[in-house]
Parts: structure tokens; sequence; C-alpha cells
């Protein structure tokens, strides 16, 4: 038989990969490598389990998926929407909870119920554009930021803004609110198609040790 291949997983950086590693751990995958913050080192291994893995930009995941370069992709949902690439997600993770809003402040919900041509910014057009158009069938102008999207209502860039929530406590010290809820949000476990096909057994089994420890 030949040698097994590594599968490569693709995890985005930032908030989730300390609770990623940490399930991985209770599947019995080890990459203290990984969590290294002096390493410079893109690509880790787990020789034991065939494993690959590597830290991208949370937006980049889906694109590395798609094309293949990565087996299986860890990432959140709100970059999931965003990015729309053909993959497939296979399993909600539950951690890295949050919402995804339309945030301003309170002076703005006339403007949203009037369904005024109001100025929405946000670090997430295609999201912010499929909720206002398909949702709301409310004509807007969206800005893209690509971060502290608060900003935008407070220095008056625009109306009112589509973005993460979490605790609440930026908006609330930035004197703006929950306006709408868009959607709810989490980590997400995204598959390419043809490893789904090729790869089935290992994929299925991996995914199913990810669920059994959530
Ligand atoms: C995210 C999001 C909000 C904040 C929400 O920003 O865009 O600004 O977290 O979290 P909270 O409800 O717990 O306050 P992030 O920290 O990723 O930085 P960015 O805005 O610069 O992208």
């Amino acid at each position: 038989m030949s040698a097994e291949r590594d599968l490569t997983i693709a995890l985005g950086k930032g908030r989730l990969v300390d609770q990623t590693m940490e399930l991985l751990g209770k599947c019995g995958i080890h990459c203290e490598e990984m969590l290294d913050k002096h390493t410079r080192k893109l690509i880790f291994r787990d020789q034991k389990h065939h494993l690959r893995f590597f830290l991208a930009k949370g937006p980049d995941v889906p694109t590395y998926v798609e094309y293949g370069a990565a087996d299986i992709g860890i990432v959140g949902k709100d970059t999931i929407l965003e990015e729309n690439r053909s993959v497939y997600e296979v399993l909600d993770l539950g951690f890295g909870k949050c919402r995804m809003c339309v945030c301003g402040p309170k002076e703005a919900r006339e403007l949203l119920n009037h369904r005024e041509m109001i100025r929405v910014a946000s670090k997430y057009p295609r999201i912010a554009r499929d909720y206002f158009y398909n949702e709301r069938q409310q004509t807007v102008d969206i800005i893209k930021l690509n971060g502290s999207v608060e900003l935008g209502p407070i220095v008056g860039l625009s109306d009112v803004i589509v973005d993460i929530v979490e605790t609440g406590s930026t908006l609330k010290e930035n004197g703006l609110e929950v306006l709408e809820e868009v959607c709810p949000l989490s980590a997400r476990v995204i598959v390419n198609q043809v490893s789904m096909q090729l790869e089935a057994e290992r994929i299925r089994s991996l995914v199913g040790q990810m669920r059994a420890h959530l």
C-alpha cells in the first residue's frame, strides 16, 4: 500500500487558534510548535497522524481550501459567508460565538425603519449587501473598511455599521448599540470538495473526533 499522504489543515490566525489547538489536543493531535510566538515557520507537521498545519489570514483560509492547497480549514462563519467560496461546511465547532449585527447610534433606528438611503460601513461588504438588498430589500450605500469599523458613525463616514458583536463592550464604549441582528456566528470546519470524496474516510474520522470532543 502507498504511504498515506499528509492531510493539510489551514487555521485562521487570531481569536480561534487557541481553542482550535485545544480541541485538536483532545483528539490526540498536538502541534505545540505552532503556538511558539517567536517562530517564523509557516507550516508544521504531525508525523504520527500524517497531518500538516498552517496559519493563514482568516479570509485566505476558504481560498486555500477551495483550491485544494488545504484539505480542511477552520475559520469563522463570518469569513465563510464573506468569502463565498466553493467549499463544504461540515461542522459547527460552537466556540468563537458572536453575532453579525447592524449597529449605530440609537437615532439611526429611525433611518432603518424608514428605509432611507443610508451609508453602511463594514469589513464585510458582501454580508452587508446581502442583508440590506436581499433580506431587507433596502437600497443602501456600502462602504468597505478594514477595521475599527465603529469609527464610521462616530466620525460621520456612515450612518450604521455591519460588524461582529461579541461582548458588546466596543459598541458601549463608543456610544453605539445593536440595531438589528443579521446572523449568529461561530467557528466552523470547512472541507475541499475533491478531498471530501478522495479522503472521505480520514476526513470523516477526524471531523467525527472533533465533534465527539466538543
Ligand atoms: C471585532 C469587531 C468589533 C469587536 C467586537 O474587532 O469588529 O470591533 O471585535 O467585540 P466586542 O463586542 O467584544 O467588543 P477586532 O477586535 O477583530 O478588530 P478590528 O475591528 O480592528 O477588526
